[in-house]
């Protein structure tokens, strides 16, 4: 099993988008997927539960009060975590993962939060001595607006490497209100969007290898 978890402490940075996508493509791709939810909001939880019986099936546990079980069959785990984590629960998440995904917004709060985050990260045995891979995400990009480019330079002077960028497009909450995500569309006009997850697909996929 391969588990991935989605942390960062800012809210709405994106984490139960990323989840979600990230799980509908495993699921997509054959693969028996379980969602933890950790947050006491449910977002997760609650997709599943609006998700068509004919889109590719995911599973969905309850870890609100602690860590718990998961199918013997999951051959991907993805954990969606709540914004208010402490660093003692964000390394016990850290420990039980592989790959750990971290999205940020282009804007300047975020940004400091999630830096001293990353900051944290790297400090905490597990990523530090198992060298758990850490995948940054660059969400809600607008084209070429100045706050993307601030975000840009921002990594560079941080010394921080973005796995990729998703653009700020209305499909993602549209899709997420009927319990779908851009995997269960075959469309040729979304091909686009599905593509920007391909490097973080790679990433998740190579550190399984
Ligand atoms: N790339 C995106 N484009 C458009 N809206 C997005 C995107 N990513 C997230 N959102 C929206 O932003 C809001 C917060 O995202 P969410 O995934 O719930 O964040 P978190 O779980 O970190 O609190 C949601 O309404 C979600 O639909
Ligand atoms: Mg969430």
């Amino acid at each position: 099993m391969l588990t991935v978890l989605i942390a960062n402490p800012k809210g709405g940075c994106g984490k139960t988008t990323i989840a979600t996508n990230l799980a509908a493509a495993f699921a997509n791709n054959g693969l028996v997927t379980t969602i933890a939810d950790v947050d006491n909001q449910k977002s997760s939880l609650g997709w599943l539960q609006t998700r068509p019986e004919t889109a590719a099936p995911i599973k969905g546990v309850d870890w609100g009060g602690d860590v718990g079980k998961v199918g013997k069959k999951t051959a991907r785990l993805v954990i969606d975590s709540p914004a208010a984590m402490s660093i003692k629960e964000t390394k016990d998440y850290v420990r039980l993962s592989d790959v750990v995904v971290v999205p940020i917004l282009p804007s300047a709060f975020d940004q400091r939060t999630t830096a001293a985050f990353l900051a944290e990260l790297n400090l905490l045995k597990p990523v530090r001595k198992e060298r758990k891979a850490v995948a940054l995400i660059r969400n809600r990009i607008r084209g070429r607006s100045r706050a993307a480019a601030r975000l840009d330079r921002f990594l560079i002077d941080k010394d921080l490497n973005g796995v990729t960028r998703l653009p700020d497009r209305a499909l993602y909450p549209e899709l997420a209100d009927r319990g779908l995500s851009l995997f269960d569309l075959k469309d040729q006009t979304s091909e686009p969007l599905r593509q920007d997850w391909w490097p973080l697909l790679r990433f998740i996929e190579n550190a399984a290898a």
